[in-house]
């Protein structure tokens, strides 16, 4: 009775911020990893949208008790947990969407390559099962590193023949976040307006913001270009030292999936204005996969928006350059390992 005499009048109040509690439509999101320290903020965002009809969570352990929790959540969506390899397959199926945050974080002193051995498994045994039990899905993988474990993923769909490059996604969102925050906050912006591309890969000088395309116009000293570019390269591993061996980014980075989600499931739902950054297999550069902007649609990634990379300054031309190398030994080291398995 409580409820039913507040809520109403909640809404009234503030519409916009009560609008999650009202069903628009009834997508199915799995999360593999679920329990970690990015899937369960990842989860409870997501138990928030109003496009969610079910939500799954899978991990090898510990997912019973964040299911139980987040159920008594009066949003929408019915949570279901799945505990370990044996309920993967049932986790899979029917969904439309798949996050994939499953795998370790860095500690100070490592690179995200430094987790290849471990993550690179983990990836390739979760995309088996995504291919044997979803494999119309549109697939977020989070785990790193993503330079590597996109291709793995790539490869191990095309192996198992259900490959559709419009649907495999290298989450890299929280690199925009981040340009977008560190922007707004040295040139005073307002941080809704602000919205800057980032290109190539998701490490260290892979990671390329386009200072030169941000939205709204804004001019940049060299020196802010230098310090703003280096700083969202390295953003990661500011978190990860602040951290100090607790691991890696997880609240920001669950924001950021959230924001990724969101946009899937809205051009899922016929939104033909969703456009968001990410690492695909590309035609934009000689490498066979990069990140940009694209458009995505209900069926995956509509367009790649190619005019991005026209008209860099000479300082991102340069990067541009610089960072291919690195980027696709990561690519190269990911097909590599998905094709030596077989
Ligand atoms: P975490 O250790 O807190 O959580 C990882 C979870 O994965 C754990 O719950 C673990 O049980 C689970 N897991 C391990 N093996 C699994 C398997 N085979 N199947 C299902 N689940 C399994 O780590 P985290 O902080 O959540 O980070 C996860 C990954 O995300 C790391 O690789 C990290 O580097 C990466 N990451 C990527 C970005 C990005 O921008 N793409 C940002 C932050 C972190
Ligand atoms: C990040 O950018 O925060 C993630 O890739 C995690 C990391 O290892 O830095």
């Amino acid at each position: 009775a409580l409820r039913a005499a507040f809520v109403p009048k909640a809404q009234k109040r503030n519409q916009r911020s009560w609008n999650y509690l009202q069903p628009q439509a009834s997508y199915k999101v799995t999360i593999l990893g679920a329990a970690g320290g990015i899937g369960q903020p990842l989860a409870l965002l997501v138990k928030m949208s109003p496009l969610v009809s079910a939500l799954h969570l899978y991990d090898i352990a510990n997912v019973k008790g964040v299911a139980a929790d987040l159920s008594h959540c009066n949003t929408p969506s019915q949570v279901l947990d799945f505990t370990g390899a044996s309920e993967l397959a049932d986790s899979l199926k029917g969904v439309d969407v798949v996050v994939i945050p499953a795998g370790v974080p860095r500690k100070p002193g490592m690179t995200r390559d430094d987790l290849f051995n471990i993550n690179a498994n983990i990836v390739k045994s979760l995309i088996e099962a995504v291919a044997d039990n979803c494999p119309d899905a549109f697939i977020h993988i989070i785990s790193n590193p993503v330079n590597s474990t996109v291709p793995i993923a790539a490869e191990v769909l095309k192996q198992k023949g259900v490959y559709d490059p419009k649907k495999l996604f290298g989450v890299t969102t929280l690199d925009v976040v981040r340009a977008n925050t560190f922007v707004a906050q040295k040139k005073n912006l307002k941080l809704i307006d602000v919205d800057v591309p980032v290109v190539g890969g998701h490490a260290g000088i892979t990671i390329l913001p386009l200072l030169s395309k941000t939205k709204p116009s804004v001019s940049f000293t060299n020196e802010e270009i230098q310090e703003l570019t280096v700083r969202i390269q390295n953003a990661g591993t500011e978190v990860v030292e602040a951290k100090a061996g607790a691991g890696s980014a997880t609240l920001s980075m669950a924001y950021a999936a959230a924001r990724f989600v969101e946009s899937s499931l809205r051009a899922l739902d016929g939104d033909g204005d969703v456009y968001e950054c990410t690492f695909i297999q590309s035609e934009l550069t000689e490498l066979p996969f990069f990140a940009s902007r694209v458009k995505i649609g209900r069926k995956g990634i509509e367009a790649v928006i190619s005019s991005d990379l026209q008209g860099l300054t000479e300082y991102e031309e340069k990067a541009l350059e610089a960072l291919k190398p690195e980027l696709k030994a990561s690519i190269e080291k990911g097909l590599a390992f998905a094709q030596k398995q077989t």
